[in-house]
C-alpha cells in the first residue's frame, strides 16, 4: 500500500460533518483499521524498510489523530472563529523567512541537473594527505603543477594538508568502488591566496567522475554541454580550449561568454569577454591504475566546477568576498530564489 496515497487521503478527508468524522475514525483510527493493519504487517519486512515504514505509519496516525481532534474542537465551538478575536488594524510584526545561501542554491541546482543523468553523491575529507591530493592524481614529486596550487600544509612531515581541489574524491571513490561509476562530489577547498574580489583562501568545487567500459570524449562533451545549456540557458555561447591537468589526458577548459558585461569586457572576465567555468578531461590511465582499476578495460572522464564562479555569473555578483561575509541584506536578497534548489 502506497503511504503517500494514504497520506493524501488523510489530509484531504472531509471532516466538516459529524458523519465525515465518524467514517474517518472508522477508516483510520479504529482498532483493526487500515493503519492498524499496516502496522501489524511490519514484522514481515526487511529491517531497514521496517524502521522507515514504521516511522511513517506512526507519523500518519498522529496526523490523523490531530486532524480529527482539530475538526472536533472547531465543530463544538462554532462561534469561536479566530477572526472574532483578531484586530485587523494591528501592525504586522514581520516574521522574516530565511533564505538559502546563494552557494547552496547553485550547488543544489548543479546536483539536480546531474542527478537526472544518474549521478550520485560522494564525499571526502577536507584534511587530506599527499596521496589523494597529488600523487594518485599523477602529480610527479617535483612536478611544477604542485606549485600551481598554493597549498596549506598542516603537517608537512606527514604530508597532511587542506585539500586544494575536490579531485581527491575521485581517488577515494575509485579506491573503494568498481566501475561503472558516475559520481558528483561537492565540497570546500583551500588555497593560499591573497583575499580579493577575485580570490579567497577557501572556495567550493563540484567534482564529477564517470568511469565505465567504452566512455569517450564524445560522452564528456555531450554531458557538459547538456549541463551548461541547462544551467545558463540554451542561447549560452561556449568555448572549448585545450588545457593541461596531470590527472587527465586529453584536458580541456570550457569558457562561457561573460554574462556580467555581455562579452564587452569587465574585471570579472579580465576584459576578454570570456570566463572559464570548468576544467575537464579523459581520466589519465595512470590515475585509474593507481586506484586499482584496469585502464585497458575502462575509460572515464572527469570535470571540476567552481561553485563561486557559477554563482557569480548566474547572479551577476562582482565580488567574491560577498559570499563569505554574511552580510544580512546580501543574503536576504536570495529569498526569492528558493525555487532554484
Ligand atoms: N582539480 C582542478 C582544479 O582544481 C579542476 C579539474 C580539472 C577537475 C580537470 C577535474 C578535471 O576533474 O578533469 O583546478
Amino acid at each position: 500500500m502506497d503511504l503517500a496515497v494514504l497520506e493524501e487521503e488523510v489530509r484531504n478527508y472531509d471532516l466538516s460533518t459529524a458523519e465525515g468524522r465518524a467514517s474517518f475514525r472508522q477508516r483510520f483510527l479504529r482498532k483493526g483499521g487500515i493503519l492498524d493493519r499496516l502496522l501489524s504487517e511490519l514484522p514481515t519486512l526487511p529491517l531497514e524498510e521496517r524502521r522507515l515504514r514504521g516511522q511513517r505509519l506512526n507519523a500518519l496516525r498522529q496526523l490523523a489523530q490531530q486532524r480529527l481532534a482539530q475538526a472536533e474542537s472547531h465543530s463544538s465551538s462554532p462561534s469561536l472563529s479566530p477572526l472574532a478575536f483578531a484586530d485587523l488594524t494591528f501592525p504586522l510584526v514581520g516574521l522574516q523567512p530565511g533564505a538559502r545561501h546563494p552557494l547552496s542554491l547553485i550547488e543544489q541546482r548543479v546536483l539536480t541537473l546531474f542527478q537526472r543523468l544518474g549521478y550520485t553523491l560522494a564525499d571526502g575529507p577536507e584534511i587530506e594527505d599527499d596521496w589523494h591530493n597529488f600523487t594518485a592524481l599523477n602529480f610527479e614529486p617535483d612536478h611544477p603543477a604542485r606549485d600551481m596550487q598554493d597549498t596549506f600544509f598542516i603537517d608537512p612531515s606527514q604530508g597532511k594538508l587542506l585539500r586544494t581541489h575536490t579531485s581527491t574524491v575521485q581517488i577515494r571513490v575509485m579506491e573503494r568502488q568498481a566501475p561503472p561509476l558516475r559520481i558528483l562530489a561537492p565540497g570546500r577547498v583551500y588555497r593560499h591566496e591573497t583575499i580579493s574580489a577575485r580570490a579567497h583562501v577557501y572556495f567550493h568545487q563540484i567534482e564529477g567522475l564517470c568511469v565505465d567500459e567504452g566512455i569517450s570524449a564524445a560522452d564528456l562533451r555531450a554531458t557538459l554541454e547538456y549541463f551548461l545549456t541547462q544551467f545558463f540557458g540554451s542561447g549560452t555561447r561556449l568555448r572549448w580550449r585545450a588545457s593541461y591537468f596531470p590527472f587527465t589526458e586529453m584536458s580541456a577548459e570550457v569558457d562561457i561568454a561573460c554574462r556580467i558585461c555581455q562579452g564587452k569586457g569587465c574585471p570579472v572576465c579580465k576584459f576578454t569577454g570570456w570566463v572559464e567555468v570548468l576544467g575537464c578531461g579523459m581520466v589519465d590511465p595512470n590515475v585509474l591504475a593507481a586506484c586499482g582499476i584496469d585502464p585497458d578495460r575502462y575509460t572515464g572522464f572527469a570535470f571540476g566546477l567552481g561553485v563561486e564562479r557559477l554563482a557569480q555569473l548566474f547572479f551577476q555578483i562582482p565580488d567574491l568576498r560577498l559570499f563569505s561575509e554574511n552580510n544580512y541584506r546580501f543574503l536576504q536578497s536570495f529569498a526569492t530564489y528558493a525555487h532554484l534548489a
